[in-house]
C-alpha cells in the first residue's frame, strides 16, 4: 500500500497539467487537425508521415522513428529514427497556434521542439502500454488532447486476443483541450497508455516532443552518399595486390576453335547476303552468288 502510495506522488511530481487553450482556441485546432486528416487522405502527405492502423492514424512531422513490428530488431532500446528528409516538416499552424502559445506561457522552451506527431483514434482506439524511447526523446514529452475527453493509465499490463488491460496504478483524466507534460518517473519509469475503454468518441492527440541530436538514425544510400566524412571506396581495397599468377592461362585451341566458329558463320552470312571486305589496299565486293567483282568504277556502258 505505502509502495503504491510512493509511486503515486511520484507520478504526480512529474505530472503538470496546464490549462492552455479555451473553448474558441480548441476548435481552432480541431479544425487544422481535420485539415492534416484530409491532407492525409488526398495522399498530400510523404509516404511515410502517415501510419494507418484498424483504430488510429498517426500523422508525423519533422521526425518519426521505428516502432512495435516496424523493427528489424526489437525490443527496448531498438527505436530508430527514420532517415532525414523522409518525413513532412512541421506545419506553420503548429507553430503559430500550438507551439508558440507554449513558449509565451513558459511551458517550453523556444526551439526546444522537433517532433510533432498527431494520433486520430476512432471511438475504442487505443495505444498499448509504452515508455517514449528515452534515447530518441528528450523529457518533457508535451500533448494536447483534443475532439473528447480521455484517459491516459499508468502501469497497466496488456494483454491480447482479446484485448484486455489491467487495473491502472493512476488513470489520469485528459478533458477536452488539457496540455499534458510528463518527465521524470511518469516518463521514464512507469509506462502509460490509452485504454480501448478511455476511447469512448472520436479523440485527436498532439505530441510534441524534442528528438536527441544523438538519437540513433536508420541510414539510407542516398544519406551515405551525401555525408562528406562516408568514404564510398576505402582505402584499404585500393591498396590490395591483384595476384596475376593467379590468372588462369588463355587456352590456345579453345580460342582457335571459337574464332574458326566464329568466321564460318561470316562466311554463311556472306553467301546469303552479299558483303563488301577488303583484300589488301584494294575492294573486293562478294555477292550472294559467291562470285567477286573487281572495284572498278561504274560502267554504264558495260550493261
Ligand atoms: C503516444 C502516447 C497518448 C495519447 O503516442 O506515445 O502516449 O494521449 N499517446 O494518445
Ligand atoms: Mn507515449
Amino acid at each position: 500500500m505505502d509502495a503504491n502510495k510512493n509511486i503515486l506522488e511520484n507520478l504526480y511530481g512529474s505530472i503538470d497539467q496546464p490549462f492552455l487553450f479555451n473553448e474558441f482556441e480548441c476548435r481552432k485546432l480541431e479544425s487544422y487537425v481535420q485539415n492534416v486528416i484530409k491532407l492525409g487522405n488526398g495522399g498530400y502527405y510523404k509516404e511515410h508521415s502517415v501510419d494507418r492502423a484498424l483504430l488510429r492514424t498517426k500523422y508525423f512531422f519533422g521526425e518519426r522513428y521505428t516502432y512495435g513490428t516496424q523493427m528489424m530488431q526489437k525490443g527496448l532500446g531498438m527505436e530508430r529514427l527514420y532517415p532525414l528528409g523522409m518525413i513532412d516538416p512541421i506545419p506553420l499552424w503548429l507553430y503559430l497556434h500550438v507551439i508558440n502559445p507554449l513558449i509565451a506561457a513558459n511551458i517550453v522552451q523556444a526551439g526546444f521542439i522537433n517532433s510533432a506527431v498527431i494520433n486520430e483514434y476512432q471511438p475504442g482506439g487505443c495505444i498499448v502500454s509504452h515508455i517514449d524511447p528515452a534515447h530518441i526523446f528528450d523529457r518533457p514529452i508535451i500533448s494536447i488532447s483534443l475532439f473528447s475527453d480521455s484517459a491516459l493509465c499508468f502501469g497497466c499490463k496488456f494483454e491480447y486476443k482479446p484485448i484486455r488491460c489491467s487495473e491502472p496504478v493512476l488513470r489520469l483524466p485528459l478533458p477536452r483541450g488539457i496540455v499534458t507534460l510528463l518527465s521524470g518517473f511518469a516518463a521514464d519509469k512507469i509506462t502509460h497508455c490509452v485504454r480501448p475503454e478511455d476511447t469512448t468518441n472520436y479523440r485527436a492527440v498532439i505530441l510534441l516532443r524534442r528528438v536527441l541530436p544523438d538519437a540513433p538514425r536508420l541510414l539510407q544510400l542516398s544519406t551515405l552518399l551525401i555525408d562528406p566524412t562516408f568514404n564510398l571506396i576505402p582505402t584499404t581495397t585500393l591498396k590490395r595486390k591483384v595476384s596475376y599468377e593467379k590468372v588462369p592461362d588463355i587456352n590456345k585451341d579453345i580460342l582457335q576453335k571459337a574464332y574458326q566458329k566464329y568466321s564460318k558463320a561470316r562466311k554463311t552470312k556472306r553467301k546469303i547476303h552479299g558483303s563488301i571486305s577488303k583484300v589488301g589496299s584494294g575492294r573486293k565486293t562478294y555477292f550472294a552468288d559467291n562470285k567477286t567483282y573487281e572495284d572498278k568504277p561504274y560502267n554504264i556502258n558495260a550493261i
